[in-house]
C-alpha cells in the first residue's frame, strides 16, 4: 500500500469533494445513506431524490423498491402517498410487494408452467396452484447495485441486477436495470427498464407501488376516482389466471374509460369482481400507433386534491384494489394497512402471456432489449 502524508491526502479528498460539488451541485445529487442489514447481514442502502416543487421519492437497494413518494396537495403541503415499511425486515417478511420491482415474470403464470422453443419449464408455485410475481424470491428480494447517473435537469439512480439462468425456474442469465428519475423543475418520478439475456426467456417487469393519495393510510381508497385508457380487460378464472379473452368493459363495473369512484361499482354482484375480491384485473391499453409513453391511467383523490397520472409504454395494466391488505401488517410509521387502503397501477403485458399466444409477447431474445417505461405524474385539482 502507498503511503499518502496525512495532509496530502486531506486536500485531495476535499478536492475530489470541490470538483464533484461543482460539476454537478450539491442539490442534483442523489443523497445515499444507510437503510439497516438484511437477516443475512448484507447492507441496504437508502436513495433519496428531490427537486424543487416539493417532491421527494425514496429507493432502497433490497428490491429496487420505492420506499417513499412525497407530493404536494393542492395548498401545496407534502404527504408520503405510498405504502411501505420502515425496515429492511419488513420487505423482507412483506407479502404485499409494497412498491417493489416485480420481475422475472410480473404477475400469474398458470400452474407455474409455460413452454419455449419446445422446452417446458417449471416455476415455483406461490400462489395457489400458480407463480406469482417471479416466485419466491423474486426481484423485490434481491440486493440491486445503484449508480447515481444525475444529470443538470434530473436526479437520476439505477440499479442493476444479474438474475442467474435458472433462477427461480427462470431461463438464461438476465442483466436488469432499473431506473428512478425525478426532475427538478417537474413532479413525476419516470421509471424506465432495460434488460438482456443469454438464452430465450420471458420477462416482464412492473413496480408494484401502493397510492394513497389522501394524507390519511387509514383511509381507505374507495373515494379516488379512476379513469382508465381502456376499452377491455381481460377476464380471469377463480385462480386469477385470464383465460385468453379480451371482453369490452362496456356496461360492466369494469367500465373507467370515464371516471369513477372505485368503490362505487366495486361490491356488485359480479362474477369478475368475485373472483377477485374486489378489483385485480388486467386491463388492454388503448394505445396509438405511434408508440412511446402514452396515459393509460389518472386517479383523483377529491380531499386533498391530488392527480396521479400513469402514462406508459405497456399494452397493459394491472388495476389492484387492495383486496388483501387485512391489517395484519405494521407500515411506516407504525400503521397498520387496513382492506383497500392502497391500490396498485401495475404497468405490464399481461399476465400468464407465454401461455396465451394471442396476447403480446413477453419472449426476450440474446442480442435484444427489452425496454419498458413508466412515468408517475402528479398534479392538483380544485
Ligand atoms: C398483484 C396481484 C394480486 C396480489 C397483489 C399482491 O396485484 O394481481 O392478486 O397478489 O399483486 O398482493
Amino acid at each position: 500500500m502507498i503511503r499518502v502524508p496525512a495532509i496530502l491526502f486531506a486536500f485531495s479528498n476535499s478536492f475530489v469533494f470541490l470538483t464533484s460539488f461543482h460539476a454537478l451541485g450539491a442539490e442534483r445529487r442523489v443523497h445515499t445513506s444507510d437503510f439497516g442489514k438484511t437477516s443475512h447481514g448484507i447492507s441496504v442502502d437508502r436513495y433519496l431524490l428531490t427537486n424543487n416543487k416539493g417532491a421527494e421519492a425514496v429507493v432502497i437497494s433490497y428490491g429496487a423498491t420505492l420506499v417513499s413518494l412525497r407530493v404536494p396537495d393542492r395548498v401545496g403541503k407534502p404527504a408520503d402517498v405510498v405504502l411501505g415499511y420502515d425496515t429492511v425486515e419488513g420487505y423482507e417478511r412483506g407479502k404485499s410487494y409494497f412498491g417493489g420491482t416485480i420481475g422475472r415474470y410480473g404477475n400469474r403464470i398458470a400452474h407455474g408452467d409455460f413452454t419455449l422453443d419446445g422446452t417446458v419449464f417449471h416455476l415455483p408455485k406461490n400462489d395457489g396452484p400458480n407463480s406469482l410475481h417471479g416466485g419466491i424470491r423474486g426481484f423485490n428480494n434481491r440486493i440491486w447495485t445503484g449508480v447515481d447517473r444525475s444529470r443538470a435537469d434530473a436526479q437520476v439512480l439505477e440499479l442493476s441486477y444479474t438474475s442467474a439462468d435458472g433462477e427461480e425456474g427462470y431461463p438464461g442469465t438476465l442483466k436488469v436495470k432499473v431506473t428512478y428519475s425525478l426532475p427538478a423543475e417537474a413532479n413525476e418520478l419516470r421509471i424506465d427498464y432495460t434488460a438482456t439475456a443469454d438464452k430465450d426467456t420471458v420477462i416482464n417487469l412492473t413496480n408494484h407501488s401502493y397510492f394513497n393519495l389522501s394524507d390519511d393510510m387509514t383511509k381507505q381508497i374507495l373515494d379516488h376516482q379512476l379513469l382508465l385508457r381502456a376499452s377491455q380487460f381481460t377476464p380471469v378464472d377463480s385462480t386469477l389466471i385470464p383465460t385468453g379473452e379480451l371482453r369490452a368493459v362496456h356496461g360492466t363495473p369494469f367500465d373507467f374509460t370515464k371516471s369513477a369512484a372505485i368503490g362505487a361499482r366495486i361490491n356488485q354482484d359480479d362474477e369478475q369482481l368475485k373472483f377477485g375480491k374486489g378489483y385485480d384485473h388486467n386491463w388492454v391499453l388503448e394505445r396509438t400507433k405511434k408508440g412511446g409513453l402514452q396515459l393509460a391511467a389518472e386517479v383523483f383523490e377529491p380531499a386533498s386534491g391530488r392527480v396521479l397520472e400513469v402514462l406508459t409504454t405497456e399494452p397493459g395494466i394491472q388495476f389492484y384494489s387492495g383486496n388483501f391488505l387485512d391489517g395484519t401488517q405494521k407500515g411506516k410509521g407504525g400503521q397498520l394497512y387496513a382492506h383497500r387502503t392502497g391500490l396498485c397501477l401495475e404497468t405490464q403485458h399481461f399476465p400468464d402471456s407465454p401461455n396465451h399466444p394471442n396476447f403480446p409477447s413477453t419472449v426476450l431474445k440474446p442480442g435484444e432489449t427489452y425496454r419498458s417505461s413508466t412515468v408517475l405524474r402528479f398534479s392538483t385539482r380544485k
